[in-house]
């Protein structure tokens, strides 16, 4: 039996990790009538202790599950009849996908055209793909002219962006050859809570926590654009509600900064000394610069960040000084004992 309008079932892909759990916190607060049911294989990108406050609540369900897992795909689709999915699942650190690119092709490509698939065969109001601005290729640091538009050729560096475009185009097809109601949307860097302490931003703030060294790849000079993750999710929730079947959107701050700039700002914040900061090798195929043209979102969505940089990094930083257990578990490895413990009892106390 299909639900009434206001009460959707919402399915979110990688809800245990950075942006998607942000997502989750945000559909919930905003839609509290909306059942949320993540799906997430528990990666050493996910941990149960970021959504651990929503295991008890009634509209949300869990489901350890691998988007490559077509049989326990279908079965969920088939049991939940869900009206969106929201794809955030996926293989999303560039350097990893350059030590081993395979599992990147496994979850980023085969696991989207398994939800693909699961949309077509049980049916969906809306399938997004939550895309990146790194499936444009980079820009040069000398034409602060150019940006990606929704319309710049794909053009990829890495086995990660290859696998985010590769998805890309197969969500189009399916738009266009089995008419399944997708959208798209390539969003540059996101920063804020539960970030993954591999990444620059959180990498940078717990290591100099921490005393110790900063890893600058390069000169430093490389530029990315930095969004605050809730502006993300308020954008994903604008297409998924307003937006229209079959378009991509870019989504960006507008808040080009350097590596070097950014560590320096974080080190100023921490009152620690720049001499932390170590010039290291840099990554193989390193993209020089990303900026993105959001008009198309803004004009079309009425789309805006919110968040400007200098206050969400602060609060960003403020959050990884008061969650150092969130970070320090996932450092020593403690956390997937806890995703096992969480499983063991709460998980199965709920079912
Ligand atoms: P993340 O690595 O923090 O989280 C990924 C989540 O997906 C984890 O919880 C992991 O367990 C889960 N997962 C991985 N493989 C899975 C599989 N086979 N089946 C089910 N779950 C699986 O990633 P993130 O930074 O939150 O990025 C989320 C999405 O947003 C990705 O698709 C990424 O490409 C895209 N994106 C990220 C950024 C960014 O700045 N972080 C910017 C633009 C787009
Ligand atoms: O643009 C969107 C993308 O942003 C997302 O699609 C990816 O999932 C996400 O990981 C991010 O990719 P980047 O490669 O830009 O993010 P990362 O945090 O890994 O690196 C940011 C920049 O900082 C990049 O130029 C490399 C540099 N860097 C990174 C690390 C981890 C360093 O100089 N030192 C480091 O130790």
């Amino acid at each position: 039996m299909k639900r009434d309008s206001m009460s959707k079932t919402v399915i979110v892909t990688g809800g245990a990790g950075f942006i998607g759990s942000n997502f989750i916190f945000h559909i919930n607060k905003t839609y509290p009538e909306y059942k949320v049911i993540c799906v997430d294989k528990l990666t050493y990108a996910g941990n149960l202790s970021t959504i651990e406050s929503l295991l008890s609540e009634e509209k949300f369900q869990l489901e350890i599950l691998d988007i490559c897992n077509r049989d326990g795909i279908y079965e969920l689709f088939r049991s939940t009849q869900p009206d969106i999915v929201v794809n955030f699942a996926a293989e999303s650190h560039v350097d990893r996908s350059i030590d081993n690119p395979e599992v990147f092709l496994e979850t980023n490509i085969v696991g989207t055209s398994v939800l693909l698939d699961a949309c077509r065969k049980y049916g969906v109001g809306r399938f997004h793909q939550v895309s990146t601005d790194e499936v444009y290729g980079d820009l040069p640091l000398d034409r602060p002219d150019l940006l990606f538009t929704e319309e710049t050729p794909i053009h990829t560096s890495s086995p990660y962006s290859s696998s985010k475009a590769a998805a890309d185009l197969l969500v189009l097809s399916y738009g266009r050859t089995y008419g399944l109601p997708v959208t798209i949307s390539r969003c540059s860097n996101n920063y804020g809570p539960y970030h993954f302490p591999e990444k620059l931003i959180p990498l940078m703030i717990t290591n100099a926590l921490n005393n110790k060294s900063l890893p600058v790849y390069g000169t430093g000079e490389n530029i990315r654009d930095w969004l605050y993750v809730e502006d993300h999710c308020r954008a994903i929730d604008l297409i998924i509600h307003n937006g229209k079947i079959g378009e991509v959107y870019n989504i960006g701050g507008n808040n080009e900064k350097s590596n070097i700039e950014i560590v320096k700002i974080i080190c100023r914040a921490l009152k620690k000394d720049e001499d932390l900061i170590k010039f290291v090798e840099d990554r193989k195929g390193h993209d020089l610069r990303y900026a993105i043209d959001s008009t198309k979102i803004m004009r079309q969505l009425a789309w805006r960040p919110q968040v400007e940089f200098e206050d969400g990094i602060r609060k960003t930083i403020q959050w990884y000084v008061d969650h150092q257990d969130w970070w320090k578990d996932i450092l020593s490895g403690e956390y997937v004992k806890k995703n096992d413990w969480i499983i063991e009892t709460k998980l199965k106390m709920e079912r």
